[in-house]
């Protein structure tokens, strides 16, 4: 129990990477902590892409760079400004050793004929996801990786599925940059328990 706590306490978000290979074999430890997320109808309903390859890595990067940038553009943002978190932007995922897209994808939730409750099942399945990605960047931590979770690919999902060529069902939600850390990030503030929860719904502090 101590472990497992003293694990999510000491995980941090990992921006910079030696060069050091991950194995295969570590690779696949991690991915298989995700699988054992909890899930909605134990749907399982997540898809993970791994990319290692400069030139895969590139592409992607550049893509997204290029979605990001469009929109930097119609917000009036300045062609050198535009220019400088581009290149960051690249260099933040070329300079990762891996990209994991994690996907969700309904093919195994429940359908609904109703809008409504199909809405529901759909939070259901990313809701999973998020389990998933968690468990992921505990068990980077504990193989003595370091992982980020960035929200980029979420906001050029279109971009992401051409680049990545990813079918129709399956659905890029969020981008995990992986590898050994080449930094030690102190961590962030946490906000106090007694700010978000309360014992009652009369908001009595725990
Ligand atoms: C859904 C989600 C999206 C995130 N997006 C980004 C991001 O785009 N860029 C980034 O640098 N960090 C991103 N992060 C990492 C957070 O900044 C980080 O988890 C937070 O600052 C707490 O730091 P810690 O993970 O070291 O405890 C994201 C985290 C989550 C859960």
């Amino acid at each position: 129990m101590t472990h497992v706590i003293d694990a999510i306490k000491t995980r941090r978000s990992v921006r910079t990477y030696s060069s050091r290979k991950v194995p295969l074999s570590v690779l696949r430890r991690v991915l298989e902590a995700a699988g054992w997320a909890p899930s909605a109808h134990n749907a399982q309903p997540w898809r993970f892409i791994v990319l290692t390859r400069a030139v895969e890595k590139q592409t992607l990067a550049e893509a997204m760079a290029g979605a990001w940038m469009a929109n930097l553009a119609k917000q009036g943002v300045t062609p050198q400004v535009r220019k400088n978190l581009c290149k960051a932007s690249v260099e933040r995922f070329t300079r990762a050793p891996m990209l994991i897209i994690a996907c969700v994808t309904m093919e195994d939730m429940d359908r609904y004929a109703d809008e409504s409750r199909q809405r529901v099942e759909r939070d259901l399945a990313v809701q999973s996801l998020g389990a998933a990605v968690q468990n992921l960047l505990l068990a980077a931590h504990a193989c003595g990786l370091g992982a980020c979770w960035y929200s980029a690919s979420a906001f050029c999902k279109e971009t992401v599925r051409k680049v990545l060529m990813i079918p129709e069902e399956v659905e890029p939600q969020a981008l995990i940059t992986l590898g050994y850390p080449a930094e030690k990030p102190r961590a962030p503030r946490r906000k106090q328990l007694q700010s978000y929860s309360y014992r009652d719904c009369w908001g009595r502090k725990l």
